[in-house]
């Protein structure tokens, strides 16, 4: 068979549709959940002629699968489930995914095809930070790079004064890890009086959770290294689902050989052309242990043209659907903030957005870092700047603390962005 990133739009196309039907013929005769809500929604496999009639089928939610916990949602033999992750969830009951071996081959080939699109070559070395064991992020990294043909050094996440001692002394070229605790990486390179440019890190390939340009910006100048955008979530998989190309930096190429993706109004569920901003909705073309059909990943972005693939390409994620602040009737994504705060002088990369309630009024304050050079009149200037920015910008008054360099939390893994302190009725 053509290799997947070889194929034509016309093989692409032939090969999803044939996978779609598959994918949608196992979900329907080996899990009880697909079967009841097809039939609810008097929907059968073989309805499915071409990709737009996927919009026939009902959706998949995170609800489905924590109401079907643990292996509800599982279409072959427990024995034919060779590993089992889980993400945690905040709200209590976790989502529990398995795969076959089949499923663990495709994962590390797609994670392969991830860092090769990086620009990782056979014979690097890569450190991978993404916490190992239930999350996805350190496992699937692993086995991917193994598979290129590369080194790997299983840091995992944490202990952030050994993890630069470990790139200090073993010169990885790759790094893989949430792009908040590159930042925490940063801050110590510097305590131990290391320039971060001097290293070895050439390639760094960011995800698990919203990053922005500024962040690119702010990354790639104080390393000296190309910094991209790679994108999965466990229920569909794990990393590995979408990546951006280095040469390129416009976006993350899907693997649409192994996911469908669609685009939907996140309120009306209406199927939206490309180019127009929703909720990303997925379907696996080719897992065995766990088919997804029609997953509302609540992630926000919008589908493009391919550009150095055949594949399609989405937008970076602005955000979740369950990240959105709504301030006295104002839309906001922590996102946004991260772009002010960037490009503001004076402040670190560092903030948090606190949200406490005064009366029935909801108040939004912005605690961001000052740089430690920064003088006292240059904190109070970065304070009124980052509120007028984002008062002409957003549309919404909030308070802005500047704090002293290294008090706000440092991330371990997927950084908490959003301290919601309105229960608390201050
Ligand atoms: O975060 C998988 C992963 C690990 C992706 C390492 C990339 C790197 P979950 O824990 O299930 O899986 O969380 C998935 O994280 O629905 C998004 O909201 C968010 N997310 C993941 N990658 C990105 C990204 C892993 N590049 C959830 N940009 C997803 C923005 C991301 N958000």
């Amino acid at each position: 068979m053509v290799d997947g990133e070889q194929m034509s739009h016309a093989q692409l196309a032939e090969l999803q549709i044939t996978r779609l039907r598959r994918t949608l013929r196992h979900a329907y005769d080996h899990v009880p959940f697909y079967r009841r809500s097809f039939d609810a929604s008097a929907v059968r496999p073989e309805d499915c002629r071409t990709p737009a009639d996927l919009a026939r089928f009902p959706f998949t939610t995170k609800a489905d699968l924590r109401e079907n916990y643990p292996y509800g949602m599982f279409a072959v033999p427990r024995a034919d489930v060779r590993r089992i992750h889980a993400s945690s969830g905040t709200t209590g009951v976790p989502t529990v995914v398995g795969y076959t071996q089949r499923d663990l081959d495709t994962w590390a080939e797609v994670m392969a095809r991830s860092l090769r699109a990086a620009g990782v070559r056979p014979g690097h070395t890569v450190h991978v930070a993404y916490g190992y064991g239930l999350f996805t992020g350190g496992l699937g990294a692993h086995y991917g790079a193994e598979r290129l043909g590369c080194t790997v050094i299983p840091a995992s996440g944490g202990m952030t004064s050994r993890q630069v001692r470990l790139i200090r002394d073993l010169r990885p070229e790759v790094i893989m890890v949430t792009p908040s605790y590159m930042l925490a990486l940063l801050d110590e390179f510097e305590r131990q009086g290391v320039d971060p440019r001097s290293s070895s890190l050439r390639i760094g390939v960011f995800g698990a959770e919203p990053w922005t340009e500024g962040m690119r910006r702010e990354i790639e100048g104080r390393y000296a290294l190309d910094a991209v955008d790679i994108y999965g979530l466990s229920e569909v998989m794990g990393p590995g689902v979408a990546q951006e190309y280095v040469e390129t930096k416009d976006g993350l190429h899907i693997w649409e050989d192994h996911f469908y993706p669609e685009v939907v109004d996140p309120v009306t569920g209406e199927v939206l052309p490309e180019g127009e901003h929703g909720e990303l909705v997925l379907t696996s073309l080719t897992k065995e242990a766990m088919p997804v059909v029609r997953y509302r990943t609540r992630d926000l972005t919008r589908l493009l043209p391919g550009t150095a693939r055949v594949f399609r390409r989405m937008e970076r994620i602005t955000g979740r659907s369950d990240d959105l602040i709504i301030l006295r009737g104002v839309n906001l994504f922590p996102g946004q903030v991260e772009e002010i705060v960037l490009a503001v002088p004076g402040v670190a990369p560092h903030f948090q957005l606190r949200r406490t309630r005064e009366g029935r009024l909801d108040r939004l304050t912005v605690r961001a870092e000052a740089r430690p050079e920064a003088s006292a009149g240059q904190r109070e200037a970065a304070a009124r700047e980052i509120a007028r920015r984002v008062k002409d910008g957003i549309g919404v008054s909030v308070a802005v603390e500047v704090v002293d360099p290294g008090t706000l939390e440092r991330s371990m893994g997927k950084l908490r962005r959003v301290v919601d302190d309105r229960a608390r009725g201050r």
